[in-house]
C-alpha cells in the first residue's frame, strides 16, 4: 500500500487505518452508479471512527483518483479541473462525509464546486459510523448551482444524478464549443529570444494551431508561481481575451503549478514548449515503436509535474497537449503512471532487442552506413529522397519525419552504402524525448559517417548547428567522421560560415553527386580496398577472403583468381592474422 497516496490531515492515524483508506484507490465504481452504497457505508464507518471528514474524488470512468482526510476544505479540495478549458467541468465528482450527521452542503462546499468545476459536489451525512442523508449539487448555466433535496442514503436517485452531470456539461456549454472548434487560436509568450519565439510559432502551426499574437518578455521579472511577473501576467490575460485566444503557449518549460496558476488567471489553456513538442511527436508517431517512445516521453514529462500530490490531468483528445498515442486516460495517479512506464519500457526493450538483431544482420552484410542528422526542417528527408530515389514524407513542417528510415544508395562503379534519415533536432529538445528516442537515434548514430545537414536558408544556421552538436554530444556521437552539408543553396545568399562544407540543393538536385562523393570519401576512411591474388591451388583460402568484406571485382586468370574487396581495417587485420599476407596483391587506404 502506498501510504503517501492518502492526503490531508493524517496526524495520529494508525498505518493500518491509512492502508485501509488507501485501498479505496483499488475500488472501481461502476460507470452506471453514481455513488454505491457500500462505498458510502465504508466512508461513513471510517469517518465515524476517525471523527474526521473523508473525501474521495471519482472520475466519470469510476476510478477513485484521490482520497483525503480532514475538515479544512480549502486545503483538502484539490483542484482537479481539467486544464483544457477553464470553463468546462472537471470530469471528477467530489464525495465527502459530514460526520455531524447533517448531509447539507455548506457554503464552502458550494463555492468549491464553482471554483473547481466538479461534476458534482456530494455530502454524505453520517452518525456513529452510519450514513444518514445525502445532498448533491451540480453546476448549471452561468455558474448557477443546481441543488438536490436531502435524500436518504439508501434512496439516491442514481440515474437522475448521472443524467444531471451530462446535463450540466451541456449547460456549462463546453460541448458545442469543443465540437465546433476550428483550429485553436493561440497566443505565444516568449522569453528573451525572438528566434526561439519564431520557432515556437512554427511549432504551434505544425501542431495545427493558428497564432493570433506573440509577445516577448525579459526574464528578470519572472515570478515562481506564475512564471511571469504578476503585472505582466494580468496584462497577458487581457491580451488573450482581446485576441479571443483559446490557448497561450509559453516558450519555456512550466511546472504543473505554474500551468494551473496561469490558467486560473488567463482563463485559457496554457501549454509549454515541451508539451507542444511532445504533442507534435504524438501526432507524427506512426510506427509501433515511435508510439511507445512518445507515450513514454509524455508520461515521464507529466510525472515530473504532477499537480497537487499525485495527479496528472491529461486532456480530452482534440487539442494541443492532448494527444497521446496510448489509451486516453482522464486522470492518472503516480502509481498508474509508474505501472504504465514500466510496461512501456519493457515493450520498448523487446523492440530494441529485435532491432539489435536486424542491425547485426546488417553489420554482417557489411554495408557502410551514413546518417543524415540536422535541425528540423533542414531538408534531410528531401536529400534522402533525391539521393536514393525513395519517397520519404517531406513537408514544410517541423518534425515531418519521426522514425529513422534507411535507404540504399547504389550506383554503378561505386560501392553501395546505406543512408539513414533521423528525427530532426531542435533547441530545447525535451530531455525525456531524447532519452525515449535514444535507441532509435543511437542506431542511426552508430553510423560510420555522420552527414550534418545545415539549412542554408535559415538566418539561424549557426545556432542550429550548435544545437545539433549539443544533442550529438549528449548522445555520445562525437567520434565518427563527418560531412558538413549546406542544403538549400538555391536560397543561399552570400557566404556561409562553414568553409569546408558541401553546398547542395536537395530540391534542385544541385551537387548531389558532389555530396555522394564526399560521403564515399568519408566512408573510405573506414573502408580499405584490398586486392588478392589467390592461386587455384590455394582455393580453400577463397572462403575466408570472400567473407572478410564486400567483393568489388572478381576475375579469373590462367593461374588463379583475382579479387578486389572492400573491408574495414579491423577485418583486414583479422584476415591477415588468419591467412597471412602472401595472397595480398595490393592495398589502398
Ligand atoms: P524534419 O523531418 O523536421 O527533421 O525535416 P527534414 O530535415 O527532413 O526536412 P524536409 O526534407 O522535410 O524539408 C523541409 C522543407 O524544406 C520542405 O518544404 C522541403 O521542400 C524544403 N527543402 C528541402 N531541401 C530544400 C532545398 O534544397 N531548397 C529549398 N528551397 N527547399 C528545400
Amino acid at each position: 500500500m502506498k501510504r503517501e497516496e492518502v492526503h490531508g490531515n493524517l496526524e495520529g492515524i494508525r498505518d493500518t487505518v491509512i492502508d485501509k483508506l488507501s485501498s479505496l484507490y483499488d475500488y472501481q465504481v461502476d460507470e452506471t452508479d453514481f455513488l454505491p452504497r457500500e462505498l458510502m457505508a465504508f466512508l461513513s464507518a471510517m469517518s465515524g471512527y476517525l471523527r474526521r471528514e473523508i473525501a474521495v474524488y471519482i472520475t466519470r470512468d469510476g476510478e477513485i483518483v484521490d482520497v483525503s482526510v480532514g475538515t479544512d476544505r480549502d486545503v483538502e479540495l484539490r483542484d482537479y479541473r481539467l486544464r483544457r478549458n477553464a470553463q468546462r467541468l472537471s470530469f471528477v465528482r467530489c464525495v465527502h462525509t459530514h460526520p455531524n450527521g447533517d448531509g447539507t452542503l455548506s457554503d464552502v462546499d458550494i463555492s468549491a464546486l464553482r471554483s473547481f468545476r466538479y461534476d458534482a459536489m456530494v455530502a454524505v451525512g453520517c452518525l456513529n459510523g452510519e450514513p444518514t442523508v445525502v445532498q448533491a449539487a451540480f453546476l448549471g448555466a452561468n455558474d448557477q448551482v443546481i441543488l438536490s433535496d436531502l435524500v436518504r442514503w439508501n434512496r439516491l436517485p442514481e440515474q437522475k444524478w448521472l443524467d444531471q452531470i451530462a446535463e450540466s456539461d451541456r449547460l456549462v456549454g463546453w460541448e458545442q464549443k469543443e465540437l465546433d472548434q476550428g483550429p485553436e487560436k493561440c497566443v505565444l509568450m516568449g522569453i528573451e529570444s525572438r528566434e526561439s519565439l519564431e520557432e515556437l510559432a512554427r511549432l504551434a502551426e505544425t501542431a495545427g494551431a493558428v497564432v493570433v499574437g506573440s509577445f516577448l518578455q525579459k526574464k528578470d521579472r519572472a515570478d515562481g508561481a506564475l512564471f511571469l511577473g504578476r503585472g505582466r501576467a494580468e496584462e497577458l490575460a487581457r491580451e488573450c481575451q482581446a485576441l479571443e485566444a483559446d490557448m497561450c503557449i509559453f516558450d519555456e518549460e512550466l511546472t504543473g503549478i505554474q500551468v494551473r496558476n496561469l490558467e486560473d488567471l488567463l482563463r485559457v489553456k496554457v501549454v509549454d514548449r515541451t508539451t507542444l513538442i511532445l504533442d507534435i511527436f504524438a501526432q507524427r508517431a506512426s510506427t509501433a515503436e515511435g508510439k511507445l517512445q512518445v507515450e513514454l516521453a509524455q508520461l515521464e514529462y507529466q510525472s515530473t509535474r504532477l499537480i497537487g500530490e499525485g495527479l496528472v490531468l491529461s486532456r480530452l483528445a482534440g487539442g494541443i497537449g492532448t494527444r497521446g498515442p496510448g489509451e486516453s486516460k482522464l486522470e492518472m495517479n503516480r502509481r498508474r503512471i509508474r505501472n504504465r512506464v514500466t510496461d512501456l519500457k519493457r515493450r520498448l526493450e523487446e523492440v530494441e532487442r529485435q532491432r539489435d538483431i536486424q542491425r547485426k544482420n546488417r553489420e554482417r552484410n557489411e554495408i557502410p552506413v551514413a546518417a543524415l542528422v540536422g535541425y528540423t526542417n533542414a531538408g534531410k528527408s528531401t536529400l534522402l529522397n533525391h539521393m536514393t530515389g525513395s519517397d520519404v514524407y517531406v513537408h514544410d513542417q517541423l518534425f515531418a519525419t519521426l522514425d529513422s528510415v534507411a535507404r540504399r544508395v547504389e550506383e554503378q562503379d561505386a560501392p553501395p552504402f546505406l543512408l539513414v534519415d533521423t528525427v530532426g533536432f531542435i533547441r530545447k529538445l525535451p530531455h525525456t524525448l531524447v532519452s525515449a528516442f535514444h535507441a532509435t537515434l543511437e542506431e542511426a548514430l552508430r553510423a560510420d559517417v555522420l552527414v550534418i545537414v545545415n539549412d542554408g536558408a535559415s538566418p539561424d544556421m549557426l545556432r542550429q548547428h550548435d544545437t545539433v552538436e549539443q544533442v550529438l554530444a549528449e548522445l555520445g556521437a562525437t567520434s565518427q567522421p563527418r560531412v558538413e552539408v549546406i542544403n538549400k543553396c538555391d536560397l543561399l545568399e552570400g557566404a556561409h560560415p562553414f568553409p569546408g562544407a558541401v553546398e547542395v540543393s536537395a530540391l534542385t538536385g544541385e551537387n548531389l553527386d558532389g555530396l555522394k562523393k564526399a560521403i564515399r570519401k568519408a566512408l573510405g576512411q573506414t573502408q580499405v580496398t584490398v586486392a588478392f591474388s589467390v592461386p587455384y591451388s590455394a582455393y580453400h583460402m577463397m572462403a575466408p577472403i570472400r567473407a572478410a568484406g564486400r567483393i568489388l571485382e572478381e576475375t579469373h586468370t590462367d593461374t588463379g583468381t583475382c579479387l578486389k574487396i572492400s573491408m574495414t581495417p579491423q577485418d583486414r587485420d583479422r584476415l591477415i592474422s588468419q591467412i597471412g599476407t602472401q595472397y595480398i596483391a595490393r592495398q589502398d587506404g
